[in-house]
C-alpha cells in the first residue's frame, strides 16, 4: 500500500513518524475518512470543508489549498490497487519536545493512507445489525473530528463486548450519535435525526441522507430525540462513510420495531445506492 507522508508518496512500511509527534504523545490532531467509489472520491469538497472546521477548532493551520488536497488525494487513489477505497487523512501539530503548550513555528505532520472499502453487503442489510446504548461521556466538542478518540474507542468496545456492532450514545437522556456513526430514527412515517451542534460529528453521510429525503419528499424532522423515542422507534439506522446506511434491528437485546429492516430503510438505501452510482459515473474532477 502506498501512503503519503509530509510531501512524499511511499510504501506504508517505509513511512515513519517521530515518537515525539504530538499526534502520538497527545492525540493532538484531526482526521477525515473519505469513501472512494470506482476511484471517485465521494463528497470530497464536503470532507475538505469539515477538515477545515476541525483544523480551525484545533487551531491548526491548513498546509494545503483545496486544489492541492484534490491533487494529492487523487494521486493516492491512483497509486493503490483498489477501485473502492477509504482514504484516511490525518494532520497533527507536528514533532516537538513534550509540552502541552503549542510549540511555535513547527510544521504539521500530514499523513494519508487508503484501504480497500468493502461496504456492507446485501446479507447484512437484510438482517440489520445489533447495537447497545451507553451514556455519552465524551467532551463537548464532538463536532471536531479529532484523533484523540479514546472515549469513542472505549464506547465502541462496549458494543463489541456485547456481540454488537455499534454503541448508540445518550447524553442527559437525549440521542447524540453512535461511537463512530450518526444515528437516525423512523417514527410515524418520518425520518428523525438530532440537530447538528457541538455534541455530535456533522456527518457527511448524515447530510446525504437528509438531502435524499428532501429530494424524494420523505418527511424528516431535525430535533432533539429522547431515550424513550430511541427505544420505541419503528426503525433505527446508523450512517457513516464506511458503513453507508445500515439498519439497527436490535438495541440492548430488544428488537427495534418489528426486529427487521423496515420499509423506510429499503427506500433510503435504494436512493443512496442510486446516488452513489451517479457519483461513480460522473467525469473525474481534476
Ligand atoms: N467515523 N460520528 C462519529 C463519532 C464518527 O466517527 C463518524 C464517522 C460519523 C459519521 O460521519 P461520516 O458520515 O462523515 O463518515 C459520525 C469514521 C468513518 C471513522 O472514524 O472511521
Amino acid at each position: 500500500m502506498t501512503c503519503y507522508l509530509n510531501g512524499e508518496f511511499k510504501p506504508i512500511e517505509e513511512a515513519c513518524v517521530s515518537v515525539l509527534d504530538r499526534g502520538f504523545i497527545f492525540g493532538d490532531g484531526v482526521y477525515e475518512v473519505i469513501p472512494v467509489y470506482s476511484r471517485h472520491p465521494f463528497r470530497l469538497d464536503e470532507h475538505l470543508k469539515r477538515l477545515q472546521h476541525s483544523l480551525d477548532g484545533a487551531r491548526l493551520a491548513n498546509p494545503y489549498a483545496a486544489g492541492q488536497w484534490h491533487d494529492l488525494i487523487h494521486r493516492l487513489i491512483d497509486a493503490n490497487p483498489w477501485s473502492d477505497q477509504s482514504v484516511y487523512l490525518q494532520l497533527t501539530r507536528g514533532v516537538a519536545k513534550r509540552d502541552h503548550a503549542f510549540p511555535p513555528g513547527i510544521p504539521p505532520t500530514v499523513f494519508m493512507m487508503t484501504n480497500e472499502l468493502v461496504p456492507p453487503g446485501e446479507a447484512l442489510k437484510r438482517t440489520g445489525v445489533a447495537a447497545v446504548t451507553a451514556v455519552d461521556n465524551r467532551w463537548a466538542r464532538c463536532d471536531l473530528k479529532a484523533t484523540s478518540l479514546l472515549p469513542n474507542v472505549l464506547l465502541r468496545q462496549l458494543a463489541v463486548d456485547a456481540g454488537a456492532v455499534e454503541t448508540v450514545l445518550l447524553r442527559e437522556g437525549f440521542l447524540t450519535e453512535g461511537a463512530a456513526s450518526n444515528i437516525f430514527l423512523v417514527r410515524a412515517g418520518a425520518i428523525v435525526a438530532p440537530p447538528k451542534g457541538h455534541l455530535m460529528l456533522p456527518g457527511i453521510t448524515y447530510d446525504v441522507v437528509l438531502e435524499l429525503a428532501r429530494e424524494n419528499e420523505i418527511p424528516c424532522e431535525i430535533r432533539e430525540i429522547s431515550e424513550f423515542e430511541v427505544r420505541t422507534a419503528e426503525e433505527l439506522w446508523l450512517t457513516s462513510s464506511t458503513r453507508e446506511v445500515l439498519p439497527i434491528t436490535r438495541l440492548d437485546g430488544q428488537p427495534v420495531g418489528a426486529g427487521r429492516p423496515g420499509p423506510m430503510f429499503a427506500r433510503m438505501n435504494a436512493h443512496y445506492q442510486a446516488y452513489k452510482n451517479l457519483v461513480m459515473r460522473a467525469p473525474k474532477a481534476s
